[in-house]
């Protein structure tokens, strides 16, 4: 039998406690992963998928949080469009040449996933057969994903990609266009798969204005949920300093909203109202020591999230690398036996 309670909190079905997992669960900060990258590169784990499967599962076992995230990177489907780049320590994908003209974005290949990618796709059906929580897939939003491929790699103020969006908008929209096609047909693929969930990761979209947002990217995020609808899996829509444009994220079609630790829980409802479930919240930075301030921090969002139906804890970005093991495992059984004792008490 699987844990169904992440699930029933995106559905907004009441559950015994509030479920939690958290953005970049595996990776650095597990000397199991360490060890497992001192032998492959981040690419060559997603490429295999026994190891693959292995490292995704790691959390679920050694946290117990109630779902797991496919271990892959947004970069990934950049390679299968046909542009190199490479993930350096400490810095993310770089561009071997970054996407600026007609030409890059009109040889750029909206692939099938199941030649270009297969070992994603055979992660998620072997882990499919053994988790015992809900595998969430994920892609990188069309804006976040962008971002990289004009830039050439991370960047500070995205001056490239708001030159492209506001000065030659046609060639943004063909951008957009090619990327929102392609993201529909990989989540699609890894939903067909397995994955119980997805998450569009829009990491970098809070660099926008309301206004531009509006303009420029709210609508392939309404094409992509309203392209996934069918498939009946509830999708999650996060991105980091998004405060001002989570009542545009409600306009999306996703049926869960991510928020980042900059706007209180509670306020963060009002913004979406209470036809979504929310995601979030705690400073990944308290996650680094533990004691009352964490727990403080902690019992104040779950209070928060506990008013309606449809709350899932997480931090409001991905998790530091020196955050220690044992404080997430702390946090986790924080979160299950709070919000189970709360929630006791307001049935009674
Ligand atoms: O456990 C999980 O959450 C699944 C794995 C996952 C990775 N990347 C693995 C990874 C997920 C969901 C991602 C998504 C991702 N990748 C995002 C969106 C989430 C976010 O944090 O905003 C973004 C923006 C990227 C791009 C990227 N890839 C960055 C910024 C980095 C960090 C660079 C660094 O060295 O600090 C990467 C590399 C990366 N992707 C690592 C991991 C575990 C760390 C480096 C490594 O192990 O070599």
């Amino acid at each position: 039998m699987q844990n169904q309670t992440f699930l029933d909190a995106c559905w907004q079905r009441p559950t015994d406690y509030t479920p939690v997992w958290y953005m970049r669960q595996a990776g650095r900060y597990q000397p199991e992963y360490r060890k497992i990258r001192e032998k492959y590169s981040l690419l060559e784990i997603c490429r295999i998928p026994e190891v693959c499967a292995e490292v995704t599962k790691l959390p679920v076992s050694q946290l117990g949080v109630d779902a797991a995230i496919l271990f892959s990177d947004i970069s990934v489907p950049i390679g299968a469009m046909g542009r190199n780049f490479d993930i350096q320590e400490n810095v993310g994908p770089v561009m071997e040449h970054p996407i600026r003209t007609e030409t890059d974005i009109a040889q750029l290949q909206v692939f099938d996933p199941r030649e270009a990618l297969p070992y994603v796709l055979d992660t998620i059906m072997m882990l499919k057969a053994d988790l015992e929580v809900p595998l969430i897939g994920f892609a990188g939003a069309p804006f976040t994903l962008a971002s990289y491929m004009v830039e050439g790699g991370p960047s500070r103020d995205y001056i490239q990609t708001k030159q492209m969006m506001w000065k030659t908008p046609a060639l943004w929209n063909s951008l957009m266009d090619k990327l929102t096609t392609m993201t529909v047909k990989y989540l699609r693929a890894q939903i067909e798969a397995g994955a119980s969930a997805v998450q569009l990761f829009d990491s970098w979209v809070g660099a926008l204005s309301p206004a531009d947002y509006r303009k420029y990217v709210l609508p392939v995020m309404k094409r992509i949920f309203t392209e996934l609808k069918d498939l009946q899996v509830p999708t999650i829509y996060f991105g980091v300093g998004t405060g001002e444009l989570l009542q545009d994220f409600t306009e999306t079609g996703a049926h869960v909203i991510g928020v980042d630790w900059r706007v209180p829980l509670s306020e963060a409802r009002k913004r979406i109202g209470l036809d979504h479930a929310i995601q979030g919240n705690l400073d990944p930075a308290a996650a680094l020591t533990s004691g009352a301030v964490t727990e403080e921090k902690t019992k104040q969002i779950i209070d928060a999230g506990i008013e309606h139906p449809g709350h899932i804890f997480n931090l409001g970005h991905g998790v530091l690398r020196s955050t220690p093991v044992e404080n997430l495992q702390r946090l986790t059984a924080l979160v299950h036996e709070y919000s189970a004792k709360v929630k006791s008490e307001v049935k009674r």
